[in-house]
């Protein structure tokens, strides 16, 4: 097998492409393999294979079809080398059924989000109107890790996310430590809220029936590492005034937007469609950061 450190790294080797129909059913598998053995707190939510297939499918494919979903291809072979499953965020999800193994995950995001909207500096506005990307799931290919694939992917999502012309903001919550130091440390995203797992509880009745009063208890044994999960948000053109320059952006309209995402008021709302003339594969851009020489690792 070749040496990984003298394999080209990055935009070298790879291709980021926007996903077709027929990568879907690889990409699909590449996420339950990287979920299953390489995300710490999927593994101890002990989720089978298929229910994580079935949820990542339910998921993606919509968006799949809409052309927001990101593939990156090795340049050598041809092989996909992993991808990022990116949705038109809507403000109100559904919860998942009870039950489902993934809800002590799902209830932390809530809280997560509870806690991202305290921020003033936050994309309400963009999401009550549908201009958030969100990078729903990503995951590595096994055997190209450590390649600068997952760094090459994300960087993608914000020149990707202006490229069509609707977004304003890119939404992620990182769950592992080397997204949280892409996107925290490499890309500079902002870190809007952060738990750690061993510190959140559930409050509800039915959550603990559901599942205990500590899900997480044991979730960092036998590592040095503690395990937490961010809400990150990037601001297309910030440097331009991206964060403000929209008037639903505006702080002076952040009280409307909050009244609107609790009365789920879907005025606002579009839902975004592929333009026709939206013909993207191979998606070409500049800024790509592959090393962070002297960067803090979390
Ligand atoms: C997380 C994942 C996407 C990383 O992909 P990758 O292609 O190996 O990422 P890259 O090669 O671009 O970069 C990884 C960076 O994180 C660092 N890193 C790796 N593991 C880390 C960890 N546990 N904590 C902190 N940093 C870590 C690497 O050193 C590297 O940083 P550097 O470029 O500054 O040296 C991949 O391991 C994966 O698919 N995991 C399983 C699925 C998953 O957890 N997805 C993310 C859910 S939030």
């Amino acid at each position: 097998m070749a040496n990984t450190t003298t394999l080209p790294k990055g935009k070298d080797g790879f291709t980021v492409e926007v996903m077709k129909e027929e990568d879907f059913d690889t990409c699909l598998d590449i996420a339950v393999q990287a979920f299953s053995t390489r995300n710490k707190v999927v593994m101890h939510l002990k989720v089978p294979r298929q229910h994580l297939k079935a949820n990542f499918k339910k998921d993606s494919y919509e968006s799949m079809k809409q052309g927001l979903a990101l593939v990156a291809r090795d340049k050598s072979n041809g092989k996909l080398a992993g991808f990022l499953f990116n949705v038109q965020q809507y403000p109100w999800p559904k919860p998942l059924p009870k039950g489902d193994p993934l809800n002590p995950l799902y209830d932390v995001g809530d809280t997560l989000y509870e806690k991202a909207f305290s921020e003033n500096g936050i994309g309400l506005g963009a999401v009550i109107t549908g201009a958030v990307l969100r990078v729903g799931a990503g995951g590595t290919a096994d055997g190209y890790e450590g390649r600068g694939v997952g760094t090459l992917l994300r960087s993608a999502c914000i020149p990707f996310a202006k490229s069509k012309k609707v977004f304003r903001r890119v939404w992620v919550e990182p769950a592992h430590g080397a997204t949280f130091h892409i996107w925290t440390n490499k890309l500079k995203y902002h870190l809007r809220s952060e738990i750690k797992f061993k510190d959140w509880k559930p409050t509800k009745p039915s959550q603990i029936q559901q599942y205990g009063p500590d899900p997480w208890k044991d979730l960092d044994n036998g590592s040095d590492r503690i395990q937490k999960i961010g809400m990150c948000e990037g601001v297309i053109d910030e440097e331009e005034g991206g964060l403000r320059r929209n008037c639903y952006d505006k702080a002076c309209c952040y009280g409307f937007m909050f009244c609107a995402l609790l009365c789920k008021c879907t005025c606002c709302w579009k839902k975004y469609t592929k333009s026709a003339d939206d013909n993207v594969s191979i998606f070409e851009f500049d800024d790509v950061i592959t090393t962070t020489a002297g960067v803090d690792k979390v």
